[in-house]
């Protein structure tokens, strides 16, 4: 019995998603709210013969209370996309308002839920969110979750074609580590488990990097104008919330790669920032979700010189976006 709920609905990744969790037989109520489209929506996936119960609200006679009354799962694709030439930085100045007020929605009426992050910049947004939780004494940093799953999608299928494999992206695992922009996604292609093979030279492996880094310019480029990665990120954001549920439901632990805050393991969180060798507040590893949220926040592990040089450059920009993050002040529109 889990009502999950889409903030951002209507739009290219919302529409999709709320498509793939309509078939999770887990899903017993999905709620869809968005500033447009989401009774036409709703409408359209109640049809489909699974258990969820699908209704949609707009922002009138308050919307989006009734969307997330009683939600056990929020994920949050609202705001806008990527065009060409413009950098999930650039996102921030519209998307951290909208994040901010959804978060002051869910914190005053689903404030247990598990919140689930795709908004860009989620290295930023992350901590818009927990910011806005602290303000109202509700923050529990083991139930928010930044949605790095694409990366990591991203860098079974890049492994994979290497490979020369495709039918092997569904086993090829590779862990992505630090955050979800450009430098600060860090793909440990060393622990792949499908090695590269033997002739994988430096010049290889870093163009190999750079492409799971960069992976999602190419759809900016390829879309010209008309959006970022929107059935891509669907299929990986459901990935993610069906883990969420699985763990929820049947009070089983797994283990997922996200984007979390650091206190959501005191032990954990203190072990990985001695692996970094910073004071990070958040920071993108795998972690093992339980029916109350993170049980653990894991180690990144056996790492090689390229890819502690890599965490190098990340740390920088992402203690930037961090920071950019946890000082943003709303301006009402
Ligand atoms: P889109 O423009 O197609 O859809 C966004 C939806 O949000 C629209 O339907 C819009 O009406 C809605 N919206 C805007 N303001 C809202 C508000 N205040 N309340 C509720 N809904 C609101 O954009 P798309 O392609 O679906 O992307 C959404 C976000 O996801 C972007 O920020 C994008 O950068 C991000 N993204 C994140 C990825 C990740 O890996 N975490 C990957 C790809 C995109």
């Amino acid at each position: 019995m889990v009502k999950a709920v889409v903030l951002g609905a209507a739009g290219g990744i919302g529409q999709p998603l709320a498509l793939l969790l309509k078939t999770n037989p887990l899903v017993t109520e999905l709620g869809l709210y968005d500033i447009v489209n989401t009774p036409g929506v709703a409408a359209d996936l109640s049809h489909i013969a699974t258990p969820a119960k699908v209704e949609g609200y707009l922002p009138p006679d308050s919307g989006l209370a009734k969307t997330l009354k009683g939600a056990d799962v929020v994920i949050i694709p609202a705001g806008v996309p990527r065009k060409p030439g413009v950098t999930r930085d650039d996102l921030f100045k519209i998307n951290a308002g909208i994040v901010h007020d959804l978060a002051q929605g869910i914190a005053a009426t689903a404030p247990d839920a598990f919140v689930l992050v795709i908004s860009n910049p989620v290295n930023s947004t992350v901590p818009i969110v927990a910011e806005v939780y602290k303000k109202l004494g509700k923050f529990n940093p083991k139930r928010l979750f930044g949605v790095t799953t694409l990366d990591v999608v991203r860098a079974s299928t890049f492994v994979a074609e290497t490979l020369g494999d495709l039918s092997k992206s569904t086993e090829v695992v590779v862990p992505v580590v630090g955050g979800h922009s450009g430098v600060t996604i860090v793909p440990l292609l060393s622990r792949s488990s499908h090695p590269l093979p033997t002739a994988f030279d430096t010049e290889k492996l870093e163009a190999l990097t750079k492409r799971i880094q960069f992976g999602g310019d190419e759809v900016v480029k390829a879309k010209d104008g008309n959006g970022s990665a929107t059935l891509s990120m669907a299929y990986a954001g459901a990935e993610f919330a069906n883990k969420i549920i699985k763990a929820l439901s049947g009070g089983e632990s797994l283990i997922a790669p996200s984007y979390v805050h650091l206190d959501a393991d005191k032990e954990g969180g203190a072990a990985l920032k001695k692996e970094i060798g910073k004071e990070l507040d958040y920071f993108s590893t795998n972690v093992q979700i339980g029916p109350d949220g993170v049980e653990k926040i894991l180690p990144l592990g056996k790492l090689t010189d390229y890819e502690r040089q890599l965490i190098g450059s990340a740390v920088p920009e992402l203690t930037a976006n961090i920071e950019k993050g946890a000082t943003f002040q709303r301006t009402p529109a």
